[in-house]
């Protein structure tokens, strides 16, 4: 027997800082029905992104801001509860651009039925398919086309894009070098997922240890973080004709105020550089030939992947914040509630 009411995070102010906290109110109002063209979805788990962060603020990222009032946006995966959509039926996993709640009425739009997803299945979900191993897949191969014997610098290499980065690279035939903030997580990329090398920026000398490790230069560097000192090292072994693919800038996600950026950036013309920026969702329509290889390399064991799953929509909040702290172990994902079918 299902509640009838439905718990959400509603945005309430902007944030300063990382001071999330406070402009995140959690309340619950009854469950809306759907109209006519509109489903009902029973959220199962939330994915939690750096960018959530971003979206918080007052600006449009690469999409709108979150309205004042409004409930958090996040991507989540559910099942259907109650359908008047003539695309999707009761009891359909879905997943899409939904709300930090338990239930959402949608028209649709943006959400997506995921017939092979069976409900052991939604770690893998969301730790590969989702956002993440697409992420990875094409800002690796489409914008930095690593060649084999090249050269792969990866940041945040431990965190769920940043993972299978190197992976894919290695798929490749490159050699792979991750930078990450801990020993655990230089031990984990090296040992279990085969990157040659990882650097720990927080204890070690990363301009010093990066010029070591890569005796032949750099060939593609994929960039999640925007700490202006690692760029700057990056770009000064960069070899001729580099392509450096900008992912994420999390350094500043949660800053009122921008430190100074990076100053080599003579390299780039010198040297014939290619710098280039995307979001995941430029390439919707190559996301099948994505699936495709995700899907064979996480069957022959080329990718793996680990979820951090924190327990109840209630913690959301106090999560988001392991992000940014670096304490995740992997994709962050918040089981949002309860569900006696889930295994
Ligand atoms: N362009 C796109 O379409 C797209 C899509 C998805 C994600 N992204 C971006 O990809 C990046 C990684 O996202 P993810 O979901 O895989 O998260 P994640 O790497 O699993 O988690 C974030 C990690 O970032 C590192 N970090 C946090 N604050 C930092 C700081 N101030 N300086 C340096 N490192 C910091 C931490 O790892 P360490 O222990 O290594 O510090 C933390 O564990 C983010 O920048 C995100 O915005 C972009």
């Amino acid at each position: 027997m299902m509640s009838n009411m439905n718990r959400q995070w509603r945005l309430t102010g902007r944030p300063v800082g990382e001071d999330f906290d406070s402009v995140m109110a959690f309340g619950e109002e009854p469950i809306k029905s759907p109209g006519d063209g509109e489903i009902l979805v029973k959220n199962l788990h939330l994915s939690l992104d750096p960018a959530n962060r971003a979206w918080m603020n007052e600006g449009d990222t690469y999409k709108a801001a979150i309205p004042l009032g409004g409930v958090m946006e996040g991507f989540t995966v559910g099942v259907v509860e109650e359908s008047k959509h003539p695309g999707f039926s009761v009891g359909d996993t879905v997943s899409g651009f939904g709300h930090w709640e338990d239930y959402s009425v949608t028209n649709g739009e943006g959400w997506a039925k995921s017939p092979d997803l069976n409900k052991q299945a939604f770690g893998a979900h969301l730790g590969i398919y989702a956002i993440v191993g697409p992420t990875a897949y094409f800002g690796l191969l489409n914008i930095c086309k690593p060649q084999p014997g090249e050269t792969v610098v990866v940041t945040t290499a431990a965190g769920a894009v940043g993972s299978l980065v190197g992976q894919i690279a290695k798929t490749k035939g490159c050699r792979v070098i991750g930078i990450t903030g801990s020993d655990e997580k230089c031990t984990w990329i090296t040992e279990e997922l085969g990157f040659d090398a990882a650097i720990n920026y927080k204890t070690e000398d990363v301009p010093a240890a990066l010029a070591k490790l890569c005796p032949d230069g750099i060939d593609c560097h994929f960039e999640q973080v925007g700490d202006s000192d690692i760029l700057d090292a990056v770009l000064n072994l960069m070899n001729q004709n580099g392509r450096i693919s900008m992912c994420g800038w999390i350094s500043a996600y949660n800053l009122s105020e921008l430190p100074a950026g990076p100053r080599a950036l003579l390299n780039i013309i010198v040297k014939r550089i290619k710098m280039e920026g995307f979001i995941v969702f430029d390439f919707m329509d190559q996301m099948a030939q994505c699936y495709a290889d995700l899907a064979t390399w996480l069957d022959d064991g080329r990718l793996k992947y680990r979820v951090d799953v924190v327990d109840d929509l209630s913690n959301a909040v106090d999560a988001l914040h392991t992000l940014y702290a670096g304490t995740n172990q992997g994709k962050l994902i918040v089981k949002v509630q309860d569900d006696p079918s889930l295994a």
